[in-house]
């Protein structure tokens, strides 16, 4: 086991490289099961569930190959169907995309329930609404869902009740092998949903209107190899964004695309902070107070939930009082009571948050109760006075490639320590 250990109150300075983006990783990995081909993924991000993701794709047949660090040619032309062992697709939500790509190539999938980060009720209603137009039969058992499309997918239009970018992705990944033309509706509009759906256009699908909120997929009858880029993580220039404005540094955070971080931009601009916007990076400087501000998360283009335990970090240093709603989670707000025990003033009624900000963070033991909580402690702990242990930091390791070493290089007292398991 590790603990990270911070000794706060180092301004950020530098630069630091953002990586690329997980969810568009673990999307792009798993639908090349649909491919009768040899792919090489370039920019993926090193962290855990990319690699999880390789080992779920190595159980079902596939021939990895690390040709550098971020590199890797993935041979699928053998993946059998319903392979992937349980236990690891119980330890990653975007497993559920072992079904859409099962169910498009082979018809028939068997995948155990996908796990991940505990924010209340997470179903999985509207991609099996999904798979259920393009004609398969599913059936959930407490541990596995089985789907059997007998004769074959064949295209049809979605409306989905709610945006998922989960179901927006897997209705892509299912309806590019199936006959005739999908319409999804109501479609999600992240760009990881339009990364996906580029890396499948360069294997030969035809999906149009990604990154919209009408995605169409017109069915081909095979996909060959290529070679394709993950773009970089906006969730991850966030979150050094917010760090270096919570450290009161100067950053540069390089190998992004400053249009992705346009919600988040905004409002720490709208909270006193400066940011310059350059072609493929972004500039922090200080503010010179900051000042209080309301952020409620929506789907995109709106502000990403996968930034507000690190926003309502800021928020706690900033005079007065911030709400904060979430409008995409039941509950995203676990990580508020290990702030609390580095002296944030925040009650949580309903999916609100009211912080009291002004205040300073004193170093404590904490917890990264989930990945965007742990990245929340990171932050706080980085502007804390004194020091902060942060334990279960296996969360964090799932979806930030190399933290310590990059805050190390941009200043920061950070260390990843050891610790004798008992
Ligand atoms: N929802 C349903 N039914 C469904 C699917 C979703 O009601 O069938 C609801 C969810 O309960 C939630 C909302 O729709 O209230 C949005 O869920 P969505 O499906 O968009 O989430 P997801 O695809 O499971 C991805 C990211 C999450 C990120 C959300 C929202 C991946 C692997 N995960 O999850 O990322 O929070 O979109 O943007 O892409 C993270 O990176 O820390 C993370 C949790």
């Amino acid at each position: 086991m590790e603990k990270i250990v911070i000794r706060g109150g180092h301004p950020l300075s530098g630069t630091v490289e953002v990586s690329g983006m997980k969810n568009a990783a673990v999307g792009v990995l798993l639908s090349t099961i649909l491919i009768d081909g040899i792919t090489v993924l370039e920019n993926l991000p090193v962290i855990s569930d990319v690699a999880l993701s390789l080992d779920i794709l190595r159980s079902m047949g596939a021939v990895v190959e690390q040709l550098d660090a971020t590199t890797y040619q993935i041979d699928t032309r053998h993946v059998q169907a319903g392979s992937a062992p349980p236990l690891m697709v119980r330890k990653m939500r975007a497993s559920y995309y072992v079904i859409g790509a099962e169910l498009g190539r082979f018809h028939t999938s068997r995948v155990g329930i996908p796990g991940g980060c505990d924010f209340g009720v997470r179903p999985i209603d509207q991609h099996i609404k999904c798979f259920e137009a393009l004609g398969a039969d599913v059936t959930m058992t407490k541990d596995f869902v089985i789907a059997d499309a007998t004769s074959g997918l064949h295209g049809d239009q979605i409306y989905f009740d709610s945006v998922s970018v989960g179901a927006t992705i897997n209705g892509m990944i299912a309806a590019t092998l199936a006959d005739g033309t999908t319409v999804i509706e109501n479609a999600a509009r992240e760009p990881h949903v339009v990364d996906v759906a580029n890396f499948l256009n360069t294997c030969g699908a035809r999906i149009t209107g990604a990154g919209t909120d009408v995605v169409k997929i017109k069915g081909v009858k095979r996909l060959h190899g290529c070679t394709y880029a993950i773009i970089p993580d906006m969730i991850e220039a966030a979150t050094y964004m917010i760090a270096a404005a919570a450290t009161n540094g100067t950053l540069q955070i390089t190998n992004v695309i400053p249009k992705h971080l346009e919600s988040v931009s905004a409002k720490m601009e709208e909270m006193g902070v400066k940011i310059e916007e350059l072609d493929d990076a972004v500039i922090v400087s200080p503010a010179d107070q900051l000042r209080r501000v309301n952020v409620k998360t929506l789907p995109y283009p709106g502000f990403p939930t996968d930034a507000h335990p690190q926003m309502s970090v800021l928020l706690c240093l900033a005079q007065g009082v911030s709400h904060v709603s979430e409008g995409v989670w039941d509950n995203r707000f676990r990580y508020v009571e290990e702030l609390r025990r580095m002296g944030a003033d925040i009650t949580v009624e309903g999916k609100v948050a009211t912080i009291n900000g002004g205040n300073h963070f004193t170093g404590a033991k904490v917890r990264a109760v989930d990945l965007r909580a742990g990245a929340a402690m990171i932050i706080a702990a980085l502007a804390a006075q004194g020091k902060t242990e942060i334990d279960d930091i296996y969360h964090i390791k799932r979806g930030y490639d190399n933290i310590v070493g990059k805050l190390q290089n941009a200043g920061a007292d950070i260390q990843l320590v050891d610790v004798p398991d008992e």
